[in-house]
């Protein structure tokens, strides 16, 4: 059973042992191995935006946010290599996806992924989003996605 809450500043350890992961790392840090420090603003920056720890049976496997863009919001998320391949994933974006239509009445929701990322691009794909182009990022070129809110464009 998959849940979101707020992310505390309790949670530091649980991610600090998430991001350091191998395959987590790779893609979300550029592969870069952050310190607890690191974790820890990263934390602080997540609790700044609103981001959601995923809770699964009570434990946290993951973090997802909404975080804002410019004028837009970003789909991010990433779960522990453990849980990888289960759907879990897929849940968890689509509850965070909800909260972005349905309670901030977002237009539209925006995704950017490394191309070799190609777990996470057909995770976007399963998810709705549609691609829009590609831009350079600090390590790999990345693909950017749009999904949009139906509800919203016909009111
Ligand atoms: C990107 C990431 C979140 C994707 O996780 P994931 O487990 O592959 O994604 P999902 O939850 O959609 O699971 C998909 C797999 O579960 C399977 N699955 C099983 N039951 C399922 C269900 N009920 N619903 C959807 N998929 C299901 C799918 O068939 C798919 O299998 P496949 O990998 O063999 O194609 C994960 O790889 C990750 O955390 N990576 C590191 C951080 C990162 O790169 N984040 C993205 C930056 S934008």
């Amino acid at each position: 059973m998959i849940a979101l809450r707020a992310v505390e500043p309790a949670d530091g350890d649980a991610l600090h042992a998430i991001f350091t992961e191998p395959g987590v790392r790779q893609y979300l840090f550029d592969g870069a191995l952050l310190t607890r420090a690191g974790t820890e603003r990263h934390v602080e920056a997540s609790i700044a935006h609103g981001a959601w720890v995923i809770l699964q049976d009570g434990e946290v496997i993951g973090l997802t946010s909404l975080r804002p863009t410019g004028k837009d919001r970003e789909l991010t998320i990433v779960i522990g290599e453990r849980h990888w391949g289960r759907g879990v994933a897929f849940a968890a974006a689509q509850a965070a996806m909800r909260h972005g239509f349905e309670v901030l009445k977002l237009p539209r929701i925006l995704a950017a992924v490394d191309l070799p990322n190609e777990r996470s691009h057909r995770l976007m794909r399963r998810l709705g989003f549609i691609p829009m182009g590609e831009v350079d990022g600090p390590k790999y070129r990345a693909r950017t996605y749009v999904a949009v809110n139906t509800a919203a464009s016909r009111s």
